[in-house]
């Protein structure tokens, strides 16, 4: 999609549809907003007649679709809610919801009438960033595999007006910046929406690599030779059982600051999660080309950060595996040496994403000092459960970091919650004849037993964990109640969170 800013008003004929936000009115009657009187006008009184009788209402996702009887294009109004609960987030779901709207109709270009969508609370920045995010994001379908598409909108215009023509410059730069990452979140949605067949170990590194190589960012794979030399038994354990074997992909931005700082990404790559000999039933298993997502949100993350420019060096760690069963697979009762010489007692052959964590954590400590790591990661059922599908777990030892991740959480709308980490967690996850095991004999707090095995990978180190296992994918069932912006498979979750958290990191 293409993103333009118009320091005018939309005029006649110059898109296909223009669209004005109304909020919520109340039951007396109302004259028409004084926000609408140039869609009125642009529509010969049809606006004004659906506000005299009440079709449009202002509620949440309500649109209102009018044809101009010149035939020079449609005039749409979108409900935005009470102007007293408007956020951000309401301007990201009703651009979103515009674009869905008009998916089908023919409609490809589309101009947003910026000051109907500033309020208090909803500067005229954060009103672009999220009109580009909601209609980006909006708009996208996974069309790899498919031989047709309804069509959608493909040219989105800001329309500044007098109200915010002298903004032209600062808007522009929140325009840039929005469709960077909205770019980067597109490209992890349609890497991590690849299944297990395509989708395997190395060919994550071919994307690791052909990212690197447009967007300058220095990128080693370590196959499972150099593994076995390296002493990654994690990895290497968890890869064993599937033809496709495993590889750790590491990519190295260098920094646009001098701040010095250094920030590690590292994701959880299972291109399939069967659950190994511990296998998963059918249902359970259904989606599990998913368990990836991780891995992707850090390539996401890492072309935005270099198209961003971003202050710290960020070095990003994928750890890919595929988790099946088979004559060499890894079994329950195995120990694993992993990376730094810890060892992890196997309980569990599906809990997987934290025996190939462990080696991703100790190498990218071990090797690049950083001032902090966060790792992301589709680790538990259990994260579900707690959350649900919209809202990540964030679990972490430093105060900073966290208040730095929960800012970026607000002004993203990527949601997430920061749960407690105890001794009774670190307890759960002792292992008799290991330094841990991988999961325990009674199934309480699934979430904070994984987060306790992924501490003990981390030592002194600052360090976040975002447990993504429900906000990663969306079925058609789930999709229903999200946000417009979310698609139906994988939703990229963590790539415009993470952006933002290191837009704003290192200045
Ligand atoms: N990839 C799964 C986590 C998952 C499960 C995500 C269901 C979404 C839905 C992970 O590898 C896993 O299987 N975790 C186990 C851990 C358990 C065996 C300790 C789980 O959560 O059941
Ligand atoms: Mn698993
Ligand atoms: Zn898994």
């Amino acid at each position: 999609m293409k993103f333009a800013l118009d320091r005018r008003d939309a005029t006649l004929g110059s898109v296909d549809a223009s669209v004005a936000g109304v909020f919520e009115r109340g039951e007396k009657p109302e004259p028409l907003p004084r926000g609408l009187t140039r869609e009125d006008a642009a529509s010969k009184g049809l606006v004004g007649a659906a506000w005299e009788r009440r079709e449009i209402k202002g509620r949440r996702r309500e649109l209102t679709v009018l044809h101009r009887p010149d035939g020079k294009g449609r005039v749409l109004v979108i409900g935005l809610g009470p102007v007293a609960s408007y956020t951000a987030d309401g301007a990201r779901r009703a651009a979103a919801e515009v674009v869905r709207g008009l998916r089908g109709k023919g409609v490809r270009t589309v101009g947003f009438r910026l000051s109907s969508f500033v309020a208090e609370g909803v500067p005229s920045d954060a009103a672009v960033k999220a009109i580009v995010d909601g209609a980006g994001l909006g708009a996208y379908e996974f069309l790899r595999y498919r031989t047709t598409t309804e069509g959608n909108v493909e040219d989105v215009t800001i329309h500044l007006g007098e109200e915010h023509a002298r903004e032209e410059a600062p808007l522009r730069r929140a325009v840039d910046t929005a469709s960077s990452i909205v770019d980067a979140t597109l490209w992890t949605r349609d890497i991590a929406n690849v299944p297990a067949d395509t989708a395997t170990p190395e060919w994550l590194a071919e994307q690791a690599r052909a990212l690197g190589k447009e967007f300058s960012l220095k990128v080693t794979v370590f196959d499972e030779k150099k593994l076995a030399e390296m002493h990654c038994g994690g990895i290497l354990g968890v890869g064993g059982g599937s033809s496709h074997p495993p590889r750790m992909i590491v990519l190295e931005y260098a920094g646009g600051a001098r701040s010095g700082k250094t920030v590690a990404l590292v994701g959880k790559g299972i291109t399939f999660d069967s659950g190994g000999i511990s296998i998963k039933p059918a249902l359970a298993m259904s989606y599990m080309k998913f368990d990836k997502s991780g891995a992707c949100a850090v390539l996401g993350a890492m072309r935005a950060a270099s198209v961003l420019k971003v202050p710290p060096r960020v070095i990003g760690v994928l750890a890919c595996a595929e988790n099946l069963p088979g004559g060499r697979a890894y079994r329950p009762g195995d120990v694993i040496r992993t990376y730094g010489g810890k060892t992890i007692e196997v309980t569990n052959t599906d809990a997987e994403g934290r025996v190939v964590l462990s080696d991703a954590l100790g190498y990218v400590i071990d090797h690049y000092h950083p001032d902090e790591v966060i790792d992301i990661a589709t680790l538990t059922g259990a994260q579900v459960v707690a959350l649900g599908d919209d809202t990540a777990a964030l679990v972490s030892n430093e105060e900073k970091l966290a208040l730095g991740l929960l800012e970026a959480s607000a002004a993203t709308g990527e949601p997430i919650w920061r749960m407690p980490l105890t001794d009774y967690h670190r307890e759960l996850v002792k292992s008799e004849v290991a330094d841990v095991r991988n999961s325990t004999e009674i199934t309480v707090a699934g979430l904070l037993t994984g987060a306790a095995f992924l501490e003990a990978f981390v030592g002194r180190t600052s360090w976040a964990h975002l447990d993504i296992a429900g906000p990663a994918w969306t079925t058609p069932t789930t999709r229903k109640y999200q946000p417009a912006y979310m698609n139906v498979g994988a939703t990229a979750f963590g790539v415009r969170l993470l952006a933002r958290y290191l837009s704003e990191s290192g200045r």
